[in-house]
């Protein structure tokens, strides 16, 4: 059953008024709602030195880079061309943290010249990295502490069949490459899983990293990861961000003075940033009665939103054109030449074909997991900033599609 409907409006502009004068489909970001989530994190977090960085995978555009590092962020990035993104956004290098996992050695060479701390990730890397730069270019070593956690399979990282990481039953031999190629360890990183509910998971991180941390004198910080849960509809439980903040921060604190650290918190939020920030708005192309299920067919599809395919991932729907109609029960679905169901058995205020719905909690993993699949075009983005819409990415047109292909004489 959809929570009532009611007018959206994102610093005093109606959404679909919004939608109306950008066309359809659009992912539309509420800046402010970014900035008070930063808030929100630097308040519960305010008794250590606090380090954010976002997880810029889970929206990349520039603009909303911009606007992380105005608030005060900085960024992890999961792939060199993560890295130039931040780098386009103004982020210095020694804002950027590069977490890949099992890149190839050229990768981590090129992240390395631009100036960018590597997260290391395995044994091999490890190896490899020493044997090139010794102690001269301050490292992370990402540890799997073997943690089941986060909302499903395909979003835990942090247990013990997980590829990620370098597992803490394998401290003897990081040791032993430390030791011998002279590497300057300055960090420690978990990040166990996406959609932690609960303290006691960051808590169990926590203890796993202050246990290694003894073994590395040089360390300025240590990385809590991400994976903080929100709320994808009403009533849905979402991390108790105070909870957090103030438990773990007293352990990271009991932690530091016991043993006379002065070091840094980091954290990389994704979603906990953006999610609640983002509005995905398609139109209605048809409504198709069926003798079981009434479907609503819109513009667009798994390219565009693959998280309810893929997570079985619930994203509340509004239609934006009749608030008031009649509550009707709908399957959303795509136009992908796939079962591409968005949302099911949903009510929803009667819909007609050329209103426009909006799913929300789109901002994280939305554009960003967007695909060009059935050759149908990225969609437009819209940030509202200091209360005005502005286009952050063009839609895009047929010409970007085929841009790259080299058509042969046959
Ligand atoms: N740090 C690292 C090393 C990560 O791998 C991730 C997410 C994060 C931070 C941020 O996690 P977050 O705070 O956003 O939960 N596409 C999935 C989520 C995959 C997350 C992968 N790693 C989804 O849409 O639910």
């Amino acid at each position: 059953m959809s929570a009532a409907q009611h007018p959206i409006q994102l610093q005093g502009i109606a959404l679909e008024s919004i939608a109306q004068e950008f066309g359809s489909p659009v992912y539309i970001y509420d800046g402010e709602k970014i900035v008070s989530q930063i808030k929100s994190l630097q308040s519960a977090f305010a008794t250590v030195p606090l380090k954010i960085k976002y997880a810029t995978k889970a929206l990349s555009n520039i603009s909303i880079l911009k606007l992380v590092k105005k608030a005060g962020g900085g960024v992890d990035a999961v792939s060199i061309e993560e890295v130039r993104i931040c780098m386009e956004a103004g982020f210095a290098a020694s804002e950027i943290m590069y977490t890949p996992s099992g890149v190839n050695f050229r990768e981590v060479k090129e992240a390395v010249e631009l100036g960018v701390m590597v997260n290391i990730d395995s044994l091999p890397l490890m190896e490899e990295f020493g044997a090139r730069y010794g102690n001269t270019m301050p490292a992370c070593i990402r540890i799997n502490p073997h943690i089941m956690a986060g909302g499903n399979a395909k979003i835990s990282t942090g247990h013990i069949q997980s590829k990620f990481g370098i597992s803490i039953q394998q401290l003897p031999e990081i040791l032993d490459l430390v030791k011998k190629f002279d590497i300057k360890i300055v960090g420690l990183h978990i990040h166990t899983g996406s959609d932690i509910l609960d303290a006691e998971i960051f808590l169990r991180g926590g203890n796993v990293l202050f246990e290694a941390a003894m073994n590395f004198p040089d360390l300025t910080f240590l990385d809590f990861g991400g994976g903080f849960k929100v709320a994808y509809k009403a009533g849905d439980p979402a991390t108790d961000m105070a909870e957090v903040g103030t438990k773990v921060s007293a352990a990271f604190n009991e932690f530091c003075d016991k043993y006379g650290r002065k070091l840094e918190l980091w954290l990389e939020p994704g979603k906990f940033l953006v999610s609640e920030s983002g509005y995905f708005v398609v139109e209605a192309n048809v409504v198709k009665k069926t003798p079981q299920i009434t479907f609503v067919g819109v513009d667009s599809g798994l390219n565009h939103l693959i998280r309810p395919m893929m997570y079985d991932a619930f994203h509340d729907v509004y239609n934006l054109s009749n608030p008031d109609g009649e509550l009707k029960p709908y399957n959303v679905v795509g136009y992908i030449c796939e079962t591409d169901t968005l949302a099911k058995d949903r009510m929803l205020p009667a819909v007609s074909r050329g209103d426009l719905l909006v799913f929300k909690n789109a901002g994280a993993y939305g554009i960003s997991m967007s695909s060009n699949y059935n050759s149908r075009l990225r969609p437009a983005e819209v940030l509202v900033w200091e209360g005005k819409a502005q286009l952050i990415r063009k839609r895009e047109v047929f010409e970007d599609l085929i841009r790259n292909q080299i058509v042969l004489d046959i």
